[in-house]
């Protein structure tokens, strides 16, 4: 996907200085103690304690059918920003495209093993696929265009949605969180990802036809709690790309909030190119730009999520 074109931070570096000091795009009021960008009073959220062990994990798929939400870029950001609070995070690429892989620096194309080999192959161990970041505390298995043959190859195999859950499971105690980043689809590798589960996270676009669709995904969630995997519940739902300059922007997020309420987190995520940018340098933004706002709403986000009993 192209990055968006549009953005206050990409051009001077003058510009770039002053990004740093101002409040996010649509956040004034929040500084002056009243609403939040999603139209509610914002609450605190503090820095979570130290943990004094590890483990067993809490597993939350990123997941949305529609392409370019901000899947990949939450999964990669949020990730890091928990593993910054000293959280252990293993992100899960479940996207043949590998964006997630690349994002972080994994050379995908040379790789003999993938999450592949371990959903269709017998004899993997998990802990050999995966890989170290440059970010401490931050590991990745990696995926490749080889995933996309998984989905034919998974339906012909005995509890074929449970595949993945078996997969991670001797990994489970070395984590806090795991992070799956699903493709865009409602197809068997995101049922995979969904039942091996406790958590969903919905990234929305925050555009006009936001909402389309997202009816169908809540409808497959409750499926699969109901018939594969009962712990799961929604974690939440995060406007993405959000631009506070605009109505349409605030009018998006006040209608996701009329509809889904408190599953809306009160974090949102600007847009803005450093994320692209980002990705490009194969870093998240927390060290990429580690001052910028974009950095802050994803250090927000993990604090928000671990208040919400989302993440230990
Ligand atoms: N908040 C944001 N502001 C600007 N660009 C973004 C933002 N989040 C993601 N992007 C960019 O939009 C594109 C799609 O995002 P991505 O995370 O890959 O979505 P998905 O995984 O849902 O397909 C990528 O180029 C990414 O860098
Ligand atoms: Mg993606």
């Amino acid at each position: 996907m192209q990055p968006p074109a549009a953005d206050s931070s990409a051009e001077a570096p003058a510009e770039r200085q002053r990004a740093h000091e101002e409040p996010l795009p649509g956040t004034e009021d929040v500084m002056n103690g009243q609403l939040g960008p999603t139209g509610r009073p914002l609450p605190e959220f503090p820095v979570p304690p130290p943990l004094t062990g590890h483990g067993p994990a809490r597993v939350i798929a990123l997941c949305n059918q529609k392409g370019g939400v901000g899947k990949t870029t939450t999964t990669i950001n949020l990730g890091a920003a928990l593993a910054e609070y000293g959280r252990r995070v293993l992100l899960v690429d479940f996207d043949p495209q590998g964006a997630l892989s690349v994002g972080l620096g994994v050379p995908v194309n040379k790789l003999d093993v993938t999450i592949y080999n371990l959903l269709v192959e017998r004899g993997h161990d998990i802990r050999d696929i995966v890989h170290p970041t440059e970010t401490e505390n931050l590991d990745i298995v990696p995926a490749n265009i080889d995933l996309s043959a998984a989905e034919v190859q998974l339906v012909g195999e005995v509890a074929r949605e449970q595949v993945l859950s078996r997969v991670l499971r001797p990994v489970l105690d070395d984590y806090d969180v795991v992070l799956i980043d699903c493709q865009p689809s409602l197809g068997l590798l995101t049922v995979n990802a969904l039942t091996a589960s406790h958590g969903v996270v919905i990234p929305l676009e925050t555009e006009f036809f936001a909402m389309r669709g997202v009816a169908l995904l809540v409808e497959t969630i409750d499926k699969i709690t109901d018939r594969l995997n009962p712990r799961l519940q929604i974690d939440g739902i995060l406007p993405t790309m959000y631009d506070g300059r605009t109505l349409h922007s605030r009018e998006v997020v006040a209608s996701v909030v009329d509809h889904f309420g408190d599953q809306v987190f009160h974090t949102v995520i600007s847009r803005t190119v450093k994320f692209p940018d980002a990705t490009l340098a194969a870093e998240p933004i927390t060290s990429y730009a580690a001052t910028h706002s974009g950095a802050d709403s994803y250090r927000q986000l993990a604090r928000e999520l671990v208040a919400r009993g989302g993440a230990a």
